[in-house]
């Protein structure tokens, strides 16, 4: 069967335009880092995961290989839903279906061409998996009608994407996917560990430029939603480590004065003035665990490497 697909509100065009909108008229300009993953941003990512300097990938697939059916046995949850939250090229839950004996596979992403792309080649490899492709922003609310998920999932959220959420906020979602998850459901996400100041700085810098390069498409990006006039080599990429908040932060730096314009508004920058786009949280094992505690997952597994750079967890 060819996979389904399917497009919830939360897409709609003129709703992400008008957030990115108030997102760049803010007094320091701000957007979400869901506005990175149009068609190339999501290959761009993909490429990223490849660098040398951004081992976060590499360090969750090691652990998801060395502890699959330990991992597979803690998740329990027989006959649940693969529900893959920001699921890009799916293939990283692809990795779990045998496992798992996954027999529904549900693909949530923003970046919906992709998606539909990604699902047609997993569906050829994967015949005894139905698969649905459901595009959605996942910020806006992670709920899924109950034509498209009925019984308990389990809920994927790997690649440490959570850190893309300051605390609060990161604990509002995971409490959104307990509900998600139901009763005799469960959780597999993957955080990304607090290290050395220059190593997390360099994993959002790398010396080939793609981190930079997938920075600047997301200007490309807002020119298409919003109909702005960016120049993306205006635009300067900058990463850097922000103690306070335990995050990496990614800007973009104006290189000379300028102004945006788009349908309705515009934006002046002076020269040097950013634009913040992404925040990538840091956290420490003990940290995290409590958190998915208090999300209401009582029972917390992780598994970690040798040099606790990396954290798989699993809560029930
Ligand atoms: C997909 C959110 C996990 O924050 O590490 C990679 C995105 N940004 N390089 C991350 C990203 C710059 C990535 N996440």
């Amino acid at each position: 069967m060819p996979p389904q697909l399917v497009t919830l509100h939360s897409l709609d065009p003129q709703r992400l335009a008008a957030e990115a909108a108030q997102g760049l008229l803010r007094p320091q300009a701000a957007l979400p880092p869901k506005f990175f993953y149009d068609a190339l941003g999501s290959r761009l990512f993909d490429a990223i995961t490849l660098l040398p300097e951004y081992d976060l990938t590499r360090n969750e697939a090691a652990l998801f290989a060395t502890h699959r059916s330990a991992i597979a046995a803690a998740v329990g949850a027989a006959g649940a839903t693969l529900v893959d939250v920001g699921a890009g090229s799916g293939a990283k839950a692809a990795a779990w279906f045998a496992a798992l004996g996954t027999r529904r596979y549900l693909a949530l992403d923003i970046s919906c061409d992709f998606l539909a792309g990604a699902l047609d080649a997993l569906a050829g490899a994967h015949p005894q998996v139905a698969m649905c492709g459901v595009g959605l922003d996942f910020t806006a609310a992670l709920a899924l009608p109950p034509e498209l998920l009925s019984g308990p999932a389990l809920v994927f959220y790997p690649g440490s994407s959570i850190g893309n959420f300051a605390p609060a906020e990161a604990l509002a979602l995971l409490v959104q996917m307990r509900q998600l998850a139901g009763p005799g459901g469960a959780l597999l996400i993957g955080v990304d560990l607090l290290k050395p100041v220059a190593e997390m700085e360099a994993a959002y810098d790398d010396a080939l430029g793609l981190t930079a390069a997938f920075n600047r498409n997301l200007l490309a990006h807002l020119n298409r939603l919003l109909g702005s006039d960016f120049a993306p080599r205006q635009w300067r990429h900058r990463a850097v480590w922000n103690a306070a908040t335990q995050a990496v932060e990614m800007h973009l730096h104006a290189r000379e004065a300028l102004t945006v314009r788009w349908p309705g508004a515009e934006r002046r920058f002076a020269a040097g003035e950013g634009i913040h786009t992404e925040n990538a949280h840091k956290w420490r094992v003990e940290a995290f665990a409590a958190l998915l505690r208090r999300a209401g997952f009582e029972a917390v597994q992780t598994w970690t490497d040798a040099g606790e750079r990396f954290a798989v967890m699993v809560g029930r």
